[in-house]
């Protein structure tokens, strides 16, 4: 199967090298339309092709499939055209920058019959998927809360915020993990550095099941942070994802109340007891990833981070974006996930 890759900057390498990793994949034409970016591809990809018309990609014929890697504002334009001329998507998160841009794309896509994924890359990594699997067997028992830390002295975008960034992250492992999408988002953020584009967020989330979520991203910090704490009734889980091997650590601890006997009595019994780090393998997620989409092109499959599940996370960022600037929380209607 042929493919384009259109977008070459900073992410667009990353999946050109797992795409051609594919067996099936027989050839790829390379788009950017800034020349020195395919001149770096023809030197480290010699069996591409590269162009700077986005055109001669649509135009082309035997192009099957577009993975998308421009950036965030570009992908409702870009990619309804892609799925207009026929051919699959793969659009790099988040879907796009407004719930009506990924409607569209949503529905372009069934019109069209046409395959559309979400590279949401961390539904793709070993421990996310491990700590579903923990979550699903009851492990850690009824979840209480989920505290998130994403932050480092990052690349500031000139087109889009922290938020939409990085938050596609969080919210689509939330979203993977607990089955279900936030009913309430309240936010916070400050742009320090750019005026009108936040480098900084603090977002709480409200799921229906009364899970509770914390989420702290940012572009300045003084060191890399990727933390989240799973807090459930008998267990509770830390996934350190900046960690080399111990990724995961599941801590047997809790505190129980125990009803009183009598009058004026007050019980809290406290466990702590082992911490078990389980064996995780060692999958680099974009090569899962994109094995993954030319698997749903050749099959017709729904890939698992489908236009629906993009959809679900736009909404959220949008909520979230929208609770920033009124400085109130927002309610998010019920979806089913
Ligand atoms: N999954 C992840 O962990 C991850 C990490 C980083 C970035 N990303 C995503 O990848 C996407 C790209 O981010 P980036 O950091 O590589 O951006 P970037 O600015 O470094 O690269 C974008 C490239 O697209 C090209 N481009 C822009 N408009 C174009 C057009 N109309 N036609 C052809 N080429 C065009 C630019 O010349 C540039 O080379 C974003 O959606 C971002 O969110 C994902």
């Amino acid at each position: 199967m042929r493919f384009a890759l259109v977008g070459a900057g900073y992410w667009g390498p990353n999946l050109l090298r797992n795409l051609l990793l594919q067996k099936e994949i027989t050839s790829v034409v390379v788009c950017d339309r800034d020349q020195a970016r395919l001149e770096f591809i023809a030197e480290r990809f010699p069996r591409v092709e590269t162009t700077t018309s986005f055109e001669s990609v649509l135009g082309d014929r035997e192009v099957k499939a577009v993975l998308l890697a421009t950036p965030i504002s570009t992908h409702g334009t870009l990619g309804a055209q892609v799925l207009e001329a026929g051919k699959d998507l793969f659009v790099e998160k988040p879907l796009a920058t407004s719930t009506v841009e990924a409607e569209t794309l949503v529905r372009l896509a069934r019109a069209n019959g046409r395959v559309l994924m979400v590279g949401h890359t961390f539904e793709y990594s070993p421990p996310v998927l491990k700590t579903k699997e923990i979550i699903d067997r009851g492990e850690l028992g009824q979840i209480y809360f989920v505290s998130m830390l994403r932050v480092n002295l990052g690349l500031h975008q000139r087109d889009a915020s922290v938020i939409w960034d990085l938050v596609p992250h969080d919210f689509s492992i939330l979203m993977h993990w607990l089955d279900e999408s936030p009913s309430r988002i309240s936010a916070t953020a400050r742009d320090c550095v750019q005026s009108g584009i936040p480098d900084v967020a603090f977002i709480h989330a409200t799921f229906p099941s009364g899970v509770v979520a914390n989420i702290e991203v940012a572009w300045l910090a003084p060191s890399k942070l990727r933390r989240t704490a799973v807090v459930g009734a008998r267990k509770m889980l830390v996934y350190d994802d900046t960690e080399n091997i111990e990724k995961l650590k599941i801590y047997d601890q809790g505190v129980r109340f125990s009803d009183p006997e009598t009058f004026g009595e007050f019980q809290l019994s406290y466990r702590t007891g082992d911490i078990v780090s389980p064996r995780l393998p060692s999958a680099e997620p974009l090569r899962q990833e994109m094995e993954h989409f030319v698997s749903c092109v050749k099959t017709r499959a729904t890939p698992r981070t489908d236009g629906e599940s993009g959809l679900r996370i736009v909404r959220a960022l949008e909520a979230t974006q929208q609770s920033i600037e009124s400085g109130r929380p927002v309610d998010l209607p019920a979806v089913s996930s």
